[in-house]
């Protein structure tokens, strides 16, 4: 696919579902092969389950990366970016009177009912870590069931309803984006050999994002372990909809990890971390964040689209 220089709001969503599928940890020929299995399955659904089937996801492996709202289909030149977009956003969109196009990072809509089953990515990711595709399946299918049921009570259509009634343009980017920071950070750390912890904290520290979000007092930090433990084995965990099982942080032990880098760990992840003597280093939610989006941002801006950052992005050009 080559970027044009008019971006269109289908322009940008299809540059960055290819965009996110490069970045992809699974690979892209692994990640054609789900949705040739997804096809397959889809064909042989009946009629009623056919009209009820997210066709997107038939080519979109990511089901928490959306257009949400097409108001008017014009050529885009400035964008209003967020970490997260509420109607206070899509009002600030129309208060400001001249975007074209609102981009959230997290999801809203069926975007975000449908964000559990993105998480499918972590089993792939845990596998290339050493932990058994078994257990790595198992542990996710219950947090996938799980994160599907937190969500169900939530108002997860309100910025789209906003966006309607303001004739606002919205769409979502969230795994495509995470991808690159995953990449971005899994490469950075796989060619350094750190021996401690503090030695991580002070590369982290040197990242332009990280950079900003300490003067922000949202810097990296360690959540377990110590500064001076060494590292042994890390492994950064980006991507994926959201956090990995708790359950699983145990099992990463198991196979040899030594250090787990991530953008937000949860308490019960954080003990079970304690308890196999696991450092835990966490980057930080809205600067890591930022890091996935700067990527596919650094594209479109290129292409001559305007980007105007709110709700928590760190806008970096490399
Ligand atoms: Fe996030």
């Amino acid at each position: 696919m080559v970027l044009q220089n008019s971006m269109k709001i289908n322009d940008i969503y299809k540059w960055s579902v290819e965009k996110g599928i490069d970045a992809d940890p699974r690979g892209r020929e692994r990640v054609e092969k789900v949705l040739e299995r997804r096809r397959e399955k889809f064909e042989k659904l009946s009629g009623e389950e056919k009209a009820e089937f997210d066709r997107e996801s038939l080519y979109n492996p990511y089901s928490d990366t959306r257009v949400l709202h097409v108001a008017d289909d014009r050529e885009i030149k400035k964008a209003l970016v967020g970490i997260d977009i509420e109607a206070a956003e899509i009002l600030l969109a129309k208060q400001l009177g001249d975007i074209d196009l609102v981009i959230s990072h997290h999801p809203a809509g069926r975007a975000y009912t449908d964000l559990h089953e993105v998480m499918d990515v972590q089993v792939d990711i845990m596998n290339s870590y050493g932990v058994p595709v078994n257990v790595a399946e198992s542990l996710m299918r219950e947090k996938m069931s799980e994160v599907s049921r937190s969500i169900n009570p939530r108002n997860t259509w309100r910025a789209v309803d906003a966006a309607k009634l303001l004739g606002v343009n919205f769409i979502c980017l969230h795994t495509v984006a995470d991808n690159h920071a995953e990449k971005f950070l899994r490469e950075k750390i796989e060619a350094e050999s750190f021996e401690r912890v503090e030695d991580v904290l002070k590369f982290l520290g040197e990242i332009e994002e990280y950079k900003k979000a300490k003067e922000m007092g949202m810097g990296p930090t360690m959540f377990s372990g110590r500064p001076e433990n060494r590292c042994g084995n890390i492994c950064v965990e980006m991507t994926g909809g959201t956090e990995p099982p708790a359950k699983l942080f145990g099992s990463m032990a198991q196979a040899g990890i030594g250090t787990i880098i991530s953008m937000h760990v949860a308490e019960d992840s954080k003990k079970e971390a304690e308890a196999a003597r696991m450092n835990i280093v966490v980057t930080g939610h809205m600067s890591s964040d930022s890091i996935g989006m700067n990527f596919i941002l650094d594209d479109i801006e290129k292409q001559g689209v305007e980007i105007v950052p709110c709700s928590g992005l760190i806008r970096v050009s490399r």
